[in-house]
């Protein structure tokens, strides 16, 4: 990856497919590991990549790491790298009260594009795309 706090932790190619797959399963994803001065911060997924998009995910699992710019940097650096090597269109699912994550991932430059209901769940969905 071309970034200094991101790196690759593990891929599967399970398997691979155009069609859509349900929402919530994980297939075909790399994972990265996001490191801030030799600390793991937290994890970032590219999953049920297709030929054309792929599903964004990711976590800071240490809390004194949120607000300070690292998430949008990670977000950032997938979605640059993936957007240049073969993707078209990268989305997300997002709980519509997680303002924190939404302002994240506006700032890369997604948009709100639907509502999705997952288990009696709702969730925004948001997308971007390529140039
Ligand atoms: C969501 C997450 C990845 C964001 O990463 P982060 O490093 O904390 O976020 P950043 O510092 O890069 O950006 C956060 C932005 O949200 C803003 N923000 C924070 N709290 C906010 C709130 N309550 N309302 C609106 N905006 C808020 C910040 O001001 C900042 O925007 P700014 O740069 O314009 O000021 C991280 O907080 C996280 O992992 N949270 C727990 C797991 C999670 O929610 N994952 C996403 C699931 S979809």
């Amino acid at each position: 990856m071309p970034t200094s706090i991101v790196t690759t932790l593990g891929t599967t190619t399970l398997k691979s497919s155009d069609s859509i797959l349900p929402a919530g399963r994980m297939l075909n994803y790399h994972a990265y590991a996001i490191d801030v001065d030799g600390k793991h911060i937290g994890t970032c997924f590219m999953m049920n990549i297709t030929a054309e998009s792929g599903e964004l995910a990711i976590e800071l699992g240490d809390k004194a790491y949120w607000g300070k710019g690292y998430g949008t940097a990670a977000v950032r650096a997938l979605v640059d790298h993936w957007l240049s090597n073969g993707l078209k269109r990268i989305w997300l699912k997002v709980l519509p009260w997680n303002a924190r994550a939404i302002r994240c991932y506006e700032k890369c430059g997604f948009t709100t594009m639907g509502r999705l209901i997952l288990d009696g769940i709702e969730f925004l969905v948001m997308d971007v795309t390529g140039k």
